[in-house]
């Protein structure tokens, strides 16, 4: 078999390419989030949370006769509501005003090597409970990488406190998962690998026995004779194995056939076959 010495570079370079194009966004949406205290750190982890971004993520959340609805976006208006990051909507309620839980235009963040909690702050005052406190929404994200963009989960309402209360949320997701994996998988780097040894063995030998051996026609091809006779081979492996019923035995088809038909299939058939 023929094979170019350029197939190395070639795949690293075809590799290279697939890595650049998975790993740019060009957009930031994490900047809308706006920090209560200005942090590298905090920004970086925020960074990780971009693919998120421009997406509500809904729950419902059923507790004995109560039923709550709530929407949260990274650094977005949850539910089209201007600032909020987590907004609560009571399916039972007269109303359907939804409560702000967290703002995203009061962000904290801390984080891990798989994890992310987004904390927003100044939700709206709570009406009994906790000193009557601004609410606060934390979300905690997990690296999954099953689990695509996650589906948003309430873990618990603390709110049977003096102060300090939270709504406490989890999402898993596959979007901060740490980025040292590449995002093509075993199997699509191997069909990489296989469809440029293919295109190689089929530019390097075509070029071969056009330059070096002369041919010219179908003959370019690589191996063209050895081809030939796989595909004959197949055909006849075909012939045999589908067909319901022996040719040469079918009377019906025997007695369809003239004579002089009869005869020339198997001359016709003698060129076709390797020397
Ligand atoms: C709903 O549940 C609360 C206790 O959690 C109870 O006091 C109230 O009566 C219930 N309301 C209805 C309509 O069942
Ligand atoms: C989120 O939901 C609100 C209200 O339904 C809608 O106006 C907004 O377009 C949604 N945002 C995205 C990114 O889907």
């Amino acid at each position: 078999m023929f094979i170019s010495p350029s197939g190395g570079p070639f795949l690293v370079w075809t590799l290279a390419v697939q890595l650049v194009l998975c790993g740019v966004y060009a957009t930031d949406n994490t900047d809308n989030c706006k920090l209560v205290y200005t942090s590298e750190t905090e920004r970086n982890f925020l960074k990780q949370l971009e693919p998120l971004t421009k997406k509500n993520f809904t729950v419902v959340d059923n507790k004995g006769n109560e039923s709550y609805t709530y929407i949260f976006q990274v650094c977005g208006d949850a539910g089209g509501v201007s600032g909020a990051g987590v907004i609560q909507v009571d399916n039972k309620g007269k109303d359907k005003k939804p409560t702000v839980i967290g703002m995203y235009t009061a962000t904290m963040v801390i984080g891990g090597s798989d994890w992310v909690m987004l904390i927003y702050k100044n939700g709206e005052t709570y009406d009994g409970h906790c000193s009557q406190e601004a609410r606060t929404a934390m979300i905690m994200i997990s690296c999954n990488r099953k689990a695509d963009t996650g589906t948003l989960v309430v873990v618990q309402e603390n709110r049977e406190k003096k102060q300090e209360c939270f709504y406490l949320f989890e999402l898993d997701s596959s979007a901060i998962c740490p980025v040292i994996e590449s995002k093509l998988s075993t199997g699509s780097i191997l069909l990489i690998i296989g469809l440029c040894l293919l295109s190689v063995y089929l530019i390097g030998g075509f070029l071969y026995q056009r330059l070096i051996v002369g041919s010219k026609g179908m003959e370019q091809f690589p191996n063209y004779l050895f081809w030939l006779e796989v595909g004959n081979l197949s055909a006849d492996g075909c012939d045999f194995v589908c067909r319901s019923q022996n040719r040469e035995e079918s009377p019906a088809y025997r007695r369809a056939a003239t004579e002089p038909i009869d005869e020339q299939p198997e001359e016709r058939d003698d060129h076709l076959l390797p020397m």
